[in-house]
């Protein structure tokens, strides 16, 4: 019997859909990659700035809830205030991500009104495939760049990409690397020139549900990572606030009690 090949037709190309509100997504391909780690402080960086931002995070975990400081018995919702900005964190997953960004938008979901979104995804290729957005693409030392490729080639042309590396690594390699990967996508990347490396001290806040913008401001990895934060933050904001300056970030010192429960921690 002769096999009956099918002959594909194939898709259309997605349409370019941009988000109702300006949004930031950080993925990676695979887990503890750092995007939590990311997702959360670029989240109250914002707020910081001013803005009502909706951190939703993805995965079945919502270990970003944990990273505010958001307790189980807080509802599903929970708004955390900064300053004059507020930073609202809930636990949303599948279609319903696509209508909350792309279809009705937070107003019409019943979340409230906001001025800037941000997305922790859960580790998967389809992390990397919503148009139009500001994607933070981490990248740790057991990623292999088939799968870091896998993922990007799925980003919609009307994104943009900015790769960060999480842990030790030349950075001319990690400069030739990037280049290397922009001639395979055939499209330009951003890059963070500088490798994030892990912390105690950063680890010791994430584990307790303690922000970031609260540690002290010693040690060059530290302040590296907060001014990689700081970079992704500002370029977020112009999406947002075009034109309007990227408002100073909170003192160190201010041991903000904008989080009830953080500033009795140390
Ligand atoms: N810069 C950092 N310094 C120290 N620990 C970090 C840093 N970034 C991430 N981690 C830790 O690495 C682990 C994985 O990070 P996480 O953000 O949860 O990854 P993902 O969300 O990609 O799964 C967590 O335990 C986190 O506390
Ligand atoms: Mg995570």
């Amino acid at each position: 019997m002769p096999t009956v090949r099918s002959s594909r037709i194939s898709q259309d190309p997605p349409g370019l859909y941009s988000p109702l509100v300006p949004t930031v997504v950080v993925a990676s391909y695979k887990g503890g990659a750092g995007k939590t780690a990311l997702a959360v402080p670029i989240a109250e960086r914002l707020a910081f700035a001013g803005l009502r931002v909706l951190l939703m995070t993805c995965d079945t975990q919502e270990d970003a809830r944990f990273r505010l400081g958001v307790g189980r018995s807080e509802g599903a919702i929970a708004t955390r205030h900064y300053g004059a900005g507020t930073l609202t964190v809930t636990g949303i997953r599948g279609e319903k991500v696509i209508d909350v960004l792309y279809r009705k938008g937070p107003d019409r979901m019943g979340l409230g009104s906001f001025d800037m979104t941000v997305l922790d995804t859960p580790p998967e290729v389809q992390g990397g495939s919503l148009p139009g957005v500001l994607l933070v693409a981490t990248v740790d030392g057991a990623d292999a760049a088939r799968n870091i490729l896998t993922m990007l080639r799925r980003t919609p042309s009307n994104s943009d990409i900015i790769m960060v590396r999480l842990g030790r690594e030349d950075p001319d390699d990690w400069k030739y690397n990037v280049g290397v990967m922009e001639d395979v996508l055939q499209r330009p990347l951003d890059f963070y020139p500088e490798p994030l490396l892990k912390t105690r001290r950063i680890k010791e806040a994430h584990n307790s549900g303690e922000s970031i913008w609260t540690l002290p401001r010693t040690g060059r990895s530290t302040a590296t990572f907060l001014s990689a934060v700081e970079t992704f933050a500002q370029m977020a904001w112009q999406r947002a606030r075009p034109h309007h300056p990227w408002p100073a970030p909170p003192a160190a010192s201010s041991r903000a009690p904008y989080v009830s429960g953080w500033d009795d921690d140390e």
